[in-house]
């Protein structure tokens, strides 16, 4: 028998893990409308990886034949006024989808669901990397985006950014 709290989080995980994509795609459109495309492609590409995770839920679900349901997915809610909201944003809300992962692995962990806590244990690592990551943008910004060529020279290197399928497969 699987855990039904357990269960119930991973569902919930589904609808954080779009919600992310949801708000990465607003962030892209605010740096689109700037007309900084290389931050709109980082944050494009961001949104195709929280997809990713979202799926990759859906099939670890499938596959223990435990029930999906999907709920509404809400409005993205960061009101982004300048070019280094959406950074600070990214990286307050990685923060609270660490904290979510987390509170999943304790249930399973609580549960002695060892299936499960193998499947978190990438998204932990993910977590981690998503955090150093969002936190790198915000120096860079601080360092750079100040100045007119190096903003642009870092819209530069964002626009380099190109989608990798995740490394878990399942
Ligand atoms: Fe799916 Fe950025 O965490």
């Amino acid at each position: 028998m699987f855990d039904q709290k357990v269960a119930e989080l991973l569902n919930t995980q589904i609808n954080k893990e779009f919600y992310s994509a949801y708000l990465y795609l607003h962030f892209s459109n605010f740096y689109a409308e700037q007309g900084l495309s290389g931050f709109a492609n980082w944050y494009m590409i961001q949104a195709q990886e929280e997809r990713d995770h979202a799926m990759l839920f859906v099939r670890y679900m499938q596959n223990n034949d435990l029930k999906v349901t999907f709920e509404a997915i809400d409005r993205p809610d960061a009101d982004l006024k300048d070019n280094m909201d959406p950074l600070k944003a990214g990286l307050v809300h990685e923060q609270y989808v660490t904290g979510l992962i987390n509170a999943i692995y304790e249930a399973a962990s609580d549960a002695k669901d060892f299936r499960t806590l193998q499947f978190l244990d990438w998204f932990v690592k993910e977590q981690g990397e998503e955090e150093t990551n969002a936190s790198d943008l915000i120096k860079k910004m601080e360092l750079f985006g100040t100045d007119a060529k190096g903003l642009y020279m870092l819209d530069q290197e964002l626009g380099g950014r190109v989608y990798a399928a995740p490394s878990l497969t399942l």
